[in-house]
């Protein structure tokens, strides 16, 4: 039996019960694989490490280390909240770093895309493995690999083409000697959150829209500068609060601000205002090959310009693209 295929039998977890039964059969089977050895794990804060950080919690507590690195590209209170439910709610053996400066100033007048995306990659994986060699007697790397990273893995074997790299910051380090530990990699992505859901991670994080891994750092486009990715994440986190507010934040599968580096007249107080626009995308998708916009309605959006022109600094406007994929990819960048 190849252990990559999910087999034909294997129930759909769809409920509690299902997932509770699936958590003892990983719990033994992640205690029969390592043994007493320490296992190591990246631990962004999405739903696939998560649900392994808390998996791997339940089935051998400390001797699980989760390194979470902030690359500074990550959405406002999103590294605070790893600290709050790994770090405190269940005690994990928790590394936290902030890499912040590194990054940034890595990232500064870098204006490509894909380079931008290379050196997010590249020095995460640096700072990841600079962590991991100051930690003694890891034998095991954990994974949040799901059944859809398999397929598509298979797909890219087969030489299909992409239009963006798509740098997944919380992959694997390529050049690590580690024996792999990846307890979901059978599932999908809905069966994870139902899991997840039953080892009593908040629901937020394991409903949490996808997130790339270069984060916001393909959102404030072009070259990043601080004050133009700290309004960002204060727009994108008002668009969050007011979607959730409005009841959309489940039913779009995906939205966020992107901030362009143009700048507009605009008028404040009476006075000339030169600032951003921060662009609004909302889209809904079933693979993220293609996507169609999401109808949010016109007082939603109007309560989200006032916020934002209002609370925000440096953004004097506010965009909504009407753009499906194709043409529009749904990150600009
Ligand atoms: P695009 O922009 O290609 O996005 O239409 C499709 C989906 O992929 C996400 N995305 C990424 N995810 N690393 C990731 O892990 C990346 O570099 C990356 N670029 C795009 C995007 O958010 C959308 O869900």
């Amino acid at each position: 039996m190849n252990p990559n295929v999910r087999p034909d039998d294997m129930k759909r977890i769809v409920n509690s019960e299902l997932a509770n039964a699936f958590i003892d059969e990983q719990v033994a089977a992640v205690r029969a694989q390592v043994g007493n050895k320490r296992v190591l794990l990246a631990l962004s804060g999405g739903v696939d490490s998560s649900v392994v950080a808390a998996l791997l919690i339940k089935a051998i507590g400390k001797q699980l280390v989760c390194v979470h690195v902030n690359h500074g590209l990550m959405r406002k209170g999103e590294s605070e909240q790893v600290i709050e439910v790994f770090g405190k709610a269940l005690d994990a053996n928790l590394v936290y770093v902030d890499a912040t400066d590194r990054f940034l100033d890595l990232l500064a007048g870098v204006a490509d895309p894909e380079r931008k995306r290379k050196i997010i990659g590249g020095e995460f994986i640096k700072v990841f493995d600079e962590e991991a060699s100051k930690l003694e007697g890891i034998s095991y790397l954990a994974q949040g690999t799901i059944y859809p990273d398999i397929l598509e893995s298979i797909k890219q074997a087969e030489g299909k083409k992409a239009v963006k790299s798509h740098h997944n910051v919380g992959g694997l380090p390529e050049e690590m000697q580690f024996e792999l530990v990846e307890p979901i990699k059978l599932l999908f992505k809905d069966e994870v959150r139902v899991v997840g859901e039953a080892l009593g991670l908040p629901h937020a994080m394991v409903y949490r829209q996808p997130f790339p891994g270069p984060g916001l750092g393909v959102r404030c486009l072009g070259a990043i500068t601080r004050d133009r990715l700290h309004a960002l994440r204060e727009a994108d986190a008002i668009l969050r609060e007011e979607f959730d507010n409005a009841g959309l934040a489940e039913k779009v599968w995906q939205y966020f601000i992107a901030i362009p580096y143009i700048k507009s007249v605009g008028v404040k107080d009476e006075s000339r205002y030169e600032g951003w626009p921060a662009i609004i995308r909302a889209i809904n998708t079933k693979d993220a090959m293609s996507a169609t916009i999401e109808e949010i309605p016109y007082a939603v959006l109007h309560k989200i310009t006032a916020r934002i022109t209002s609370e925000v600094p440096g953004i004097n406007r506010v965009l909504y693209d009407l753009t499906p994929k194709p043409t529009g990819t749904i990150e600009w960048e």
